[in-house]
């Protein structure tokens, strides 16, 4: 980015930080999430650096946390409160290593990984072995005297076996539960709920009647220890667990290099949801008290320390641009392309955006900063968009009235419906993804053949068609690129095992319309042979349980239209359907299950077979038909809507031991 567009980008930035600091801290109300908020400071942050020149010091990057309050007594730090500068991926933190190795050249780099607290900072004096004072940060230099309220909490010992002056620091935090608490009784007596726990730790100790402060029940987590010298940061945190203070414990490491501490972090980003209090990310130091002296500091933070923030959720960026995509079913897609922005630990640079309403909805255009989320935590998609951003160079989306593949006039189907559709059966885009489709895992699963392999073989003339490919030789295959002998033998064997199918497989492969792999199970247990549904009418269809008009009138055109009899006609030269034999009734008979998040024993499908096998259904959506809902790590929105519609949540223990 050049210079002016940076100055000019930088201030829209801090307005729109200002607002929402604004919203969030006085009014008490964000409208986006936090993650996306420190997003954009982040993204401030990072032009700034790029052009120190432009840095004021008005600018929010330059904001000085919690002046003192009049009320308390005022103490001043003996050594500086610093804070930490924030890294959000692998990448940013091995950055920070380079420029620190550099500048200790030949030092031994070991790392201490702990806990980053997500509370409030507390230094805590003791001397002769007894508490004489604690303050909280302030301005990193002058700080509150909070030293009745903190000894109102018990996991602050009120004297340790030191005889020293030590100065412990640490975190003031209140554990989810307690949170929880004291919002519902704030609900209960009609007042403002807190927005979080921080600012529930922090509003409590700034409590001047300490009566209040311990019916808050808040904890403290030491993280550093001054006065005696230790030579590893790791020291001192034994000593601090020795002297009766809590430490993060097993969730501590000593790490020897970059790939332990990115180990120790995916750990504990995948194990978050367990620990009962918020924490934000990891704090990584390194070991060696004298190398992290002698790094030193800049500004307020030191360079031998990081927080490793966990990956955001949601992040801010630009749509680069709008694509339309034509599927399978002919479906036309508006696509918007990101610039690239890490979410949930991977790089994302697209984001469907359903239709053209959906773009209305959002007010979308071309060149708009906007934040992303990943919808259940996998898909991303476009959650707001920033208009306080624009340049005035974006530009306004249309939907195409013809097919941007194959050129022919689009529609719109069903009525006062929003999709619009590419209905020429041979559009060169429909016919590739529907071939994509019909090979993917959950279809007939032709391992090794995936779209690439695909393209290759459309692209050299080898097929044109789906039953086609069950003609292939080896010796077909084998003179294309990247192909060998072995390769291409792989390749015939795994298309001949997919010539044995189950019907379910069958008709979730031929890419109907609406037909999802929940419906071809259900079709293919209801009728149990290809045949009962080609020549089911539409009545027929329409009364089968899960099946609704829309799905019941696109399966009965589907089968009159004579481009699909022929193609069923061709694959059933090579293809043997294996039938279901009646579903054995079982202990989930009658019972709908819905998955959410990642289970640990074992996958999705897995146990979407197995409750089928117990004669249980599995569905994708969360309604008042569910029975249950498994909740696996990092649940997505379904764990939010079974909440809200009162559906059974079970964890995965529970449903092992149900499905044992
Ligand atoms: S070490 C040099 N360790 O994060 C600063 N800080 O942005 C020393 N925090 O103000 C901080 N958990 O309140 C450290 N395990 C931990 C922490 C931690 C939470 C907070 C602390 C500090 C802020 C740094």
């Amino acid at each position: 980015m050049v210079k002016a567009e940076a100055k000019e980008r930088i201030l829209k930035l801090r307005k729109l930080i200002d607002k929402y600091r604004y919203d969030y801290h006085v009014l008490n109300k964000l409208e986006i999430s936090e993650a996306a908020f420190d997003s954009l400071k982040h993204e401030l942050k990072k032009l700034e650096d790029e052009f120190p020149e432009l840095i004021t010091s008005d600018s929010p990057t330059q904001r000085v946390a919690g002046k003192p309050l009049k009320e308390f007594k005022k103490i001043r730090h003996s050594f500086p409160m610093l804070s930490l500068e924030d890294v959000f991926s692998e990448k940013e933190f091995s950055e920070w290593a380079v420029r620190i190795k550099k500048l200790s050249p030949g030092a031994d780099f070991e790392f201490y990984s702990e806990l980053k607290f997500d509370g409030l900072a507390l230094s805590l004096v003791y001397e002769n072995g007894g508490l004489q004072y604690a303050a909280t940060r302030g301005d990193g230099n002058i700080g509150e005297d909070v030293t009745q309220n903190v000894r109102t909490m018990e996991s602050v010992p009120l004297s340790i076996a030191e005889k020293r002056r030590v100065e412990v620091r640490g975190e003031a935090i209140i554990t989810n539960k307690n949170f929880e608490a004291i919002n519902k009784e704030q609900k209960k007596k009609g007042l403002k709920e807190y927005a979080n726990s921080r600012n529930l730790a922090a509003g409590s100790l700034r409590q001047l009647d300490p009566k209040i402060i311990a019916s808050r029940k808040l904890d403290f987590f030491a993280y550093d220890i001054l006065g005696p010298d230790f030579e590893n940061h790791s020291e001192e945190h034994k000593t601090l667990a020795k002297l009766g203070f809590k430490i993060g414990g097993a969730n501590e490491l000593i790490c020897k290099n970059l790939e332990e501490v990115f180990k120790h972090h995916k750990k504990i980003a995948n194990t978050r949801e367990k620990i009962p209090y918020t924490i934000d990310g990891l704090v990584v130091s390194v070991n060696s008290n004298k190398l992290f002296q002698r790094l030193g500091v800049v500004g307020k933070t030191p360079r031998g320390a990081i927080a490793y923030k966990f990956a955001a959720r949601e992040s801010s960026t630009v749509v680069e641009n709008i694509i339309v995509q034509v599927g399978r079913t002919g479906a036309l897609t508006p696509v918007a392309i990101l610039r690239p922005v890490q979410i949930g630990g991977v790089t994302v640079s697209r984001a469907t955006l359903h239709n053209e309403d959906e773009i209305k909805r959002l007010g979308l255009k071309i060149g708009d900063s906007v934040i992303v989320g990943r919808a259940g935590d996998v898909i991303p998609d476009i959650i707001k968009v920033l208009p306080e951003l624009r340049t005035g160079g974006e530009k306004n989306f249309h939907m195409p009235r013809i097919c941007p593949v194959c050129g022919k006039p689009v529609k719109k189907m069903l009525e006062g419906g929003v999709g619009v559709y590419c209905l020429n059966q041979k559009c060169p885009a429909r016919h590739r993804e529907w071939m994509y489709h019909f090979v993917s895992r959950k279809a007939f699963n032709i391992d090794g053949l995936g779209p690439k392999i695909l393209n290759a073989f459309l692209d050299f003339g080898l097929i044109q068609d789906i039953p086609d490919i069950f003609e292939l030789k080896e010796g077909d295959i084998a003179p294309l690129e990247r192909f060998g002998e072995k390769s291409a033998e792989n390749l015939v064997k795994s298309i001949n095992n997919a010539k044995k199918i189950t019907l379910a497989r069958f008709i979730y492969g031929l890419g109907i319309l609406h037909i999802g792999e929940e419906t071809a199970i259900d079709l293919a247990e209801h009728y149990r042979s290809l045949e009962k549904i080609e020549s089911a009418d539409f009545d027929e269809l329409n009364n089968i349980p899960n099946i609704g008009e829309v799905v019941a009138k696109s399966l009965y055109d589907w089968f009159r239209d004579e481009h699909n009899k022929n193609l069923i006609k061709k694959l059933l030269r090579y293809v043997e359907i294996e039938n279901p034999k009646k579903r054995a009734s079982g202990k989930f008979t009658g019972k709908t299950f819905v998955l959410t998040g990642e289970l640990e024993s074992m996958s999705r499908d897995e146990a979407k077979a197995r409750i089928r096998e117990l004669g249980g259904d599995s569905s994708e959506t969360v309604s008042k038909n569910t029975d249950y809902v498994v909740a696996g790590a990092n649940p997505g929105s379904k764990f939010a809507r079974a909440q809200k519609l009162g559906v059974k949540i079970m964890d995965e223990k529970e449903f092992l031991k149900m499905i044992k």
